[in-house]
């Protein structure tokens, strides 16, 4: 499935989407790809470039994607590519001020203080999400990992690239829901919706 139905489905910087497309959008770490594939469904507008990093992940989109025997010819949706790499790096070769939404949702927590690096949500990538995003775009972040809600506050507390509003305690009905909200949710644990709009 990688090898054969992959490389029709990856994106590639610089080629863009077909006519009629208006809209960059790009999901970080889909997990599943069930938020992915509803957004595309639901944008015919939108193109959107999907980056998981698990080879898991991409499996499970290009599976739900694809049909059973159609690796090698089934066509892909046209506005749904994947970028099976981390997704800071795409990113940088994005243009700038080219992307009109982001998402984040419930990205690896790493609590550990040690790791805060390794947090999506941390000033260096802030700075670098904020110049690829147009004025007014939408980056939807939702988590439900205590110590990353404080830090969402504290590190966009820290910037004026975006403004963070105040997160909502119920998913947007227009958001669809992801595999780590059932968990969450069924472990008893309260997510924030976050939708931060770029100054
Ligand atoms: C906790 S899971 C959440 C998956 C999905 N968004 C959901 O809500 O069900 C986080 C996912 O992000 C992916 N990920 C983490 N950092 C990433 C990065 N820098 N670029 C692309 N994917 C990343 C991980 O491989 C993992 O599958």
């Amino acid at each position: 499935m990688l090898k054969v139905a992959l490389p029709r489905l990856r994106y590639h910087p610089g080629h863009g989407f077909s006519a009629g497309i208006e809209q960059l959008w790009l999901e970080v770490g889909f997990g599943g790809g069930e938020h992915s594939r509803a957004q595309a469904a639901a944008n015919p507008q939108a193109g959107l470039i999907a980056c998981e990093v698990f080879e898991q992940g991409l499996c499970s989109l290009l599976a739900a994607l694809i049909p059973e025997g159609g690796e090698a010819t089934a066509g892909p949706p046209e506005n749904l590519r994947i970028w099976p790499e981390d997704a800071r790096i795409l990113l940088g070769l994005l243009p700038q001020a080219s992307l009109d939404r982001v998402f984040l949702m419930f990205p690896d927590p790493w609590p550990k203080a040690r790791h805060a690096k390794r947090r999506f949500v941390h000033p260096h990538t802030v700075e670098l999400v904020a110049s690829r995003m147009k004025a007014g775009a939408e980056w939807r972040i939702a988590t439900d990992d205590p110590t990353y809600q404080s830090w969402i506050g504290e590190v966009f507390g820290a910037q004026s690239a975006f403004d963070p509003g105040t997160p909502r305690t119920e998913r947007p009905p227009e958001w669809p829901a992801t595999r780590y909200e059932a968990k969450a949710l069924a472990a008893g644990r309260r997510p924030l919706y976050w939708s931060l709009r770029r100054m």
